[in-house]
């Protein structure tokens, strides 16, 4: 197969997978166990990163890559989930992520891109240069949760 084919067929099977993202939940608790769960991953790589550039336990920069690049996975996850009638049931989601769903996807896509910029920050090993791009990403959680989570 030609080169140009095999992007051809990654690009279209990107496509399709995005097509059937929503439909991956079969029932809104589905979807509402997914975002916590990828929320709750998030919670974790937050906290090592934390006590490690508090001087809790001590900065390995390998440790904090892996983090960082799990960081930013994740960090891509919750938002798929907030689908239509997923707003009722075991949630803490509050109904401004629908009524005000410009302002919310505002703050995930800053939030996606500042665990991109944490990541890169990361491979360069540098305590000063990661502490620097860690603040914004670590703030976006406040910012979201008092507006959008109850
Ligand atoms: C753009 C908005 C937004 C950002 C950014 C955000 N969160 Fe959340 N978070 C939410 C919402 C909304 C919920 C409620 C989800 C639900 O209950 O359905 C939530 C729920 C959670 C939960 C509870 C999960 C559970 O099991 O019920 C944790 C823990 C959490 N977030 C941690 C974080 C951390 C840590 C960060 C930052 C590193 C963060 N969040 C960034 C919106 C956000």
């Amino acid at each position: 197969m030609k080169l140009k084919q095999i992007f051809l067929g990654a690009a279209l099977s990107t496509l399709a997978l995005s097509a059937t993202a929503n439909s991956a939940f079969e029932k809104p608790s589905d979807a509402i166990e997914y975002r916590q769960a990828a929320f709750s991953m998030i919670r974790v790589q937050i906290g090592d990163m934390g006590d490690m550039l508090k001087g809790k336990v001590p900065f390995d920069a390998e440790r904090f890559k892996h983090r960082a690049n799990n960081a930013a996975a994740l960090s891509k996850m919750p938002w798929e989930a907030f689908v239509a009638d997923s707003d009722k049931g075991e949630t803490s989601a509050l109904p401004a992520i629908w009524s005000d769903n410009e302002t919310f996807m505002k703050k995930a896509t800053a939030f996606q891109q500042y665990a991109d910029e944490l990541a890169v920050a990361a491979q360069t090993g540098d305590k000063k240069i990661i502490a620097k791009a860690f603040g914004p990403w670590a703030k976006g959680c406040k910012d979201c949760h008092s507006s959008f989570k109850d």
